[in-house]
């Protein structure tokens, strides 16, 4: 393997040795342009500070860059911005290194990287997954393969929702009514689901219906969270039933999720008195009405009250605050995490905030362990209002994702000549699944989405639709070229397009770094979008099979493979597939 310098590097590294005459480690601000194939405009910045003429500054820095092998030409424009065109034969052969790395496609890994704990896809036990559980299974899944990528070390943790005093009342119903949950091992997802709907429906009316049964699982509480052997075991129950469940809904949205991290709520649940003792005896948590409760001076609600994080509440119970300052322990001193990475709502922004702030008083979270919240806006319907049923219900996601690949099914039938009905189904499902992930991850994280299944899978516009068919488009064209393979010549001359496209296509490893570091995968989507785009213009202009040389056939088939590799590899990275026909 070796990896590939990207011609942006190579330039911004003449660039700031020709600045360092003026001022050591200026940054030239080098940025991709329309006029020339980049634009440098840090000279401007420079010359104010330095009280100079900035085109005459400008100037002198030209005249001390050497054009020739990378830098072909150089000039000034406007108020002092140098307008930088590359060799052809500099971008020809930076793009064969990165077809000859294979995989990786030159892109190198970051030695010194860290380790990132990802909390994402993170279900309620016994409840159903909804759009909102959908938007953090793919954001969280699309950041760990892209922070993988870059050679950052990931773990997953996904923090379900298996504890706390709603179990009372399903362990006791159970107790009541052996049976009524059929064993996991014997039920597939939807039948799991139901199962869990009714022994859910029934135990609820019970329980608001009969005062004793209420009492008696108020004890069911006590007894689950003081491991009650028998307690235990219907809760397990209820665990493994939900994870058939889970399971399968994952499965549908092509995503492995490894049961090893499956680690939720309840793991913490031995450490959770630990952390509130250590949060008192350091004085960052405080007693008040008998409950254990840390306070911050801004955050404060009606009346300019404070409004406290509870970590112990005044019956001695523990609730969702302290299980995660309980997994902050974990996840900082036994998985040795460097970034605590969660994929949660964005309306649970304050209670992580509380969560962070009481982590840094008690030292577990400091400037070499950090954490964020990826806090995610809301999926809307097509009428822009949050997505509900026309019944005002919530929607369930196994519908919603079924839905997805029927309308896929239709656009893949409409297009595919010789295709099988197995073919068909298969295809169709990459593309829905995919047309799902796509329209999530293309809009920034925090703002909310509509959820448009017409527009998702439209074979127009911004959609994973567009990339699989380029790419397939491009796969189609490798077969028919036979025996003539993909080869580059650095020697040959290049089309505006041509020079275009490979300029972008170099510029795939910094836009996931760039991406991967902001956690804004929706960068990288764009970047794929541009280089179809790119793509389809290179091949309206360009002709590849009829090109007037073999050299020249080769070169663009050769430009062809690494766009349909880079294509493959960015949409991997956003968990979608990219089939080979469509
Ligand atoms: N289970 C929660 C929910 O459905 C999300 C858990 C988020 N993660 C966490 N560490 N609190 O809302």
């Amino acid at each position: 393997m070796a990896s590939v310098t990207s011609l942006t590097d190579l330039v911004n590294r003449q660039l700031t040795s020709a600045l360092s005459a003026t001022q050591p480690e200026a940054d030239p601000l080098l940025r991709r342009s329309d006029r020339a194939d980049f634009q440098a405009n840090g000279i401007l910045a420079l010359a104010k500070k330095a009280k100079a003429n900035p085109r005459e500054l400008a100037a002198e820095v030209v005249s001390r860059i050497t054009t020739g092998d990378l830098i072909k030409d150089v000039e000034v424009s406007g108020p002092g911005f140098l307008n930088i065109t590359v060799a052809d034969r500099a971008i020809t052969e930076n793009l064969a290194a990165r077809l000859a790395d294979g995989e990786r496609l030159g892109v190198p890994l970051n030695e010194d990287a860290g380790v990132t704990v990802v909390d994402y896809a993170q279900p309620n036990v016994a409840k159903e997954m909804h759009v909102g559980h959908l938007r953090s299974a793919v954001i969280g899944d699309a950041l760990r393969a892209m922070l993988d990528f870059t050679g950052e070390r990931t773990i997953g943790r996904h923090h379900i929702g298996d504890w706390g005093t709603q179990f009372g009342m399903l362990i006791q119903y159970l107790f009541e009514h052996p049976g009524e949950l059929a064993p996991a091992a014997d039920v597939d997802g939807e039948q799991a689901m139901s199962n869990l709907n009714r022994v859910y429906k029934a135990s609820r009316a019970l329980f608001d219906a009969d005062e004793e049964f209420k009492e008696r699982a108020r004890k069911r509480v006590v007894a689950l969270q003081s491991g009650d052997r028998e307690t235990l075991e219907l809760w397990q129950q209820f665990v493994d039933e939900s994870k058939v469940y889970f399971y399968s809904v994952f499965e549908k949205l092509d995503m492995e999720i490894r049961d090893e991290e499956i680690v939720g709520e309840s793991a913490y649940n031995e450490g959770m008195p630990e952390t509130a003792r250590l949060l008192e005896e350091m004085g960052v948590a405080e007693r008040s009405e008998g409950a254990l409760v840390v306070f911050f001076d801004d955050i404060r609600g009606k009346d300019d009250q404070r409004v406290p994080l509870i970590v112990q509440k005044a019956d001695g119970g523990f609730g969702y605050a302290a299980s995660d300052l309980t997994a902050i322990r974990d996840r900082v001193l036994n998985l040795h995490a460097t970034t605590l990475l969660y994929v949660v709502d964005v309306r649970q922004s304050l209670h992580f905030r509380m969560v962070f702030e009481t982590a840094r008083r008690a030292g577990w979270l400091n400037d070499d362990v950090t954490a964020h919240n990826m806090g995610y806006g809301t999926v809307l319907g097509a009428d822009g209002k949050p997505f509900k049923t026309r019944e005002g219900e919530t929607v369930r996601l196994e519908d919603l994702l079924d839905e997805a690949v029927q309308r896929a099914a239709e656009v893949v039938r409409e297009k595919a000549r010789d295709l099988t009905e197995d073919e068909i189904g298969e295809r169709a499902a990459q593309v829905g699944i995919g047309a799902v992930k796509y329209a999530d991850l293309s809009t920034s994280p925090n703002r909310d989405y509509k959820f448009d299944l017409d527009q998702m899978v439209s074979l127009n516009g911004d959609t994973s639709v567009y990339l699989q068919y380029a790419y397939a488009r491009i796969q189609s064209i490798l077969r028919k070229a036979g025996e003539v393979r993909p080869a580059a010549h650095p020697e040959l001359d290049l089309h505006e397009a041509e020079r275009a496209l490979g300029l972008h296509l170099d510029a795939f490893g910094d836009t996931v770094f760039e991406a991967a570091a902001e956690y804004a995968p929706h960068k990288l989507a764009a970047y794929l979008y541009q280089l179809a785009s790119l793509y389809t213009s290179f091949y309206d202009k360009c002709p590849v099979l009829k090109a007037d040389s073999t050299e020249q056939v080769e070169n663009r088939l050769f430009l062809c493979d690494l766009t349909a590799r880079t294509l493959h590899r960015g949409m991997a990275l956003l968990g979608i597939r990219t089939p080979e026909r469509l």
